[in-house]
């Protein structure tokens, strides 16, 4: 990490790729440097693994500090919350001997919150639209945040107020039912909604709070806050290979607007990528690889879900999408996971730009009648075939990959101030 990274008062980390890129591993890293953690966007569709002393650990919406004692963790405004599901992973890490109290975490009142229905809906309309469909996580997270949107969603402070949540609920059940209704679906009933959320009411509200203004103030007083993003660029709702996209933004200014802070409050953008690419669930990807290579990487990088454990799509390391994940985002370094992953591979490719009906491009065109018609042009490096994962300083890297890694910083014009070689919180290569 670099000296920047240790002073810094706003770092955003985010997915510079279809997501799973290695954000929890890293913000766990960093956040030894930091005073707080905020999840600011998505929701339980997250699944971010921390592997600290060998042991793993995996997050949905507790912030990637919380390993760290005396970290603040913070789920900002911005985060869609399914309280159910937050106090099963509360109570897992308690189980595991870590601290959740109020003290390390708090959730913004303003969150929208995930309900019942709104995982129903997700799984009626993937199951009704046959080959049409996104590949959601089945979580809610598309249903929630229309409701937030369109002004008929529970938000996180209502369980505070009873009457206020039994309003509300019942607000939603005219047209949700019908929509249930449509998909052949059974109507649910307030009870439906209301009885999970009252089961673990006691258990969330002590940790409601303005968490937008404890952070104003935390950062006035000196506090260093580093911003964990969920999902990755090419998923975001405005800017990803849409309709195949989550429904949150993204990209770091969301980081802003999704905690309650002004874009003073970043400073530096770190987009996380690994050394080839990976997609889970529906939509384009360029260099796909549907061969041995892509089923090797799968297993030699274990590429199953996190949160669902669907096999992930694997390919080569798309430089057109990286880019444009850097314009999209203002990405000021990258770090390179899962270098160790592409041992063995004589040749290692990189698609350095596409074509499109007689026009080159080098940042990934927004047009979506492209996306299906790109063609990669490769270009072909040479492999290294040594067990990365003791390595720590870019000289215990064969010269092969440590060229590897030195092009992609040409190629993206981005300085990498990390590569990971393994899980483990510890095993990185820093200059
Ligand atoms: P996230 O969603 O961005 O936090 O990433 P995930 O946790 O979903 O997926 C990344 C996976 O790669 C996890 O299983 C990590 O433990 C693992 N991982 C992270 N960095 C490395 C690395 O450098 N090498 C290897 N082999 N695995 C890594
Ligand atoms: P992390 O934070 C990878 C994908 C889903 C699907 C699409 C929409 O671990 O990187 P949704 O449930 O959000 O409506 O699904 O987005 N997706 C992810 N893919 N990593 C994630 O999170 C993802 N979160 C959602 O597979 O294609
Ligand atoms: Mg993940």
């Amino acid at each position: 990490m670099s000296e920047q990274g240790s002073r810094e008062q706003g770092l955003v980390i985010v997915g510079a790729q279809w997501g799973d890129e290695g954000k929890g591993k890293l913000v766990d890293l960093y956040a030894e440097q930091a005073d707080v953690v905020v999840r600011y966007q998505g929701g339980t569709n997250a699944g971010h693994t921390l592997v600290v002393h060998g042991v793993k650990t995996v997050l949905h919406l507790i912030p990637s500090g919380i390993l760290h004692p005396g970290k603040r963790c913070v789920i900002g405004n911005g985060c869609v919350v399914d309280p159910v599901a937050l106090v099963a992973e509360m109570d897992e890490l308690v189980a595991a001997g870590v601290d959740v109290s109020p003290a390390r975490l708090c959730i913004s009142h303003a969150a929208p919150a995930i309900l019942d229905v709104h995982k129903r809906l997700d799984r009626a309309r993937e199951g009704a639209a046959g080959d049409a469909r996104i590949g959601t996580t089945g979580r809610g997270i598309g249903p929630a945040y229309e409701d937030a949107v369109s002004r008929h969603g529970v938000r996180l402070g209502d369980l505070a107020d009873p009457q206020r949540l039994r309003q509300r609920v019942e607000g939603l059940l005219f047209e949700k039912n019908a929509l249930l209704a449509a998909y052949g679906q059974a109507p649910v009933t307030a009870a439906d909604i209301l009885d999970p959320l009252e089961a673990v009411r006691d258990r969330i509200v002590p940790y409601l709070a303005d968490a937008g203004a404890e952070l104003a103030a935390r950062r006035k007083a000196g506090e260093r806050l580093l911003f964990e993003g969920a999902q990755g660029a090419l998923l975001d709702v405005w800017h990803g290979t849409y309709p195949f996209v989550t429904s949150s933004s993204t990209v770091a200014a969301n980081a802003a607007v999704g905690s309650g802070l002004g874009p003073q409050a970043i400073g530096r953008v770190l987009g996380v990528t690994k050394a080839y690419a990976t997609r889970v669930g529906s939509g384009p990807f360029p260099t796909e690889l549907d061969d041995a290579v892509g089923a090797r990487i799968r297993e030699v990088g274990r590429e199953f879900g996190a949160t669902t454990g669907r096999p992930r799509r694997c390919g080569w390391l798309d430089l057109p999408a990286l880019r444009y994940a850097a314009r999209i985002n203002g990405l000021t370094s990258l770090a390179l996971m899962k270098l160790d992953v592409l041992q063995g591979f004589e040749t290692l490719k990189v698609c350095t730009e596409y074509t499109w009906r007689g026009r080159t491009y080098e940042e990934m065109p927004t047009e979506p009648a492209a996306w299906s018609e790109l063609v990669p042009v490769y270009a072909e490096l040479p492999g290294f075939d040594a067990d990365l994962r003791a390595a720590r300083r870019p000289d215990d890297l064969p010269a092969t990959a440590r060229a590897f890694v030195d092009r992609i910083a040409a190629w993206t014009g981005l300085p990498i101030e990390l590569v990971s070689v393994g899980p483990g919180r510890d095993e990185n290569v820093v200059p």
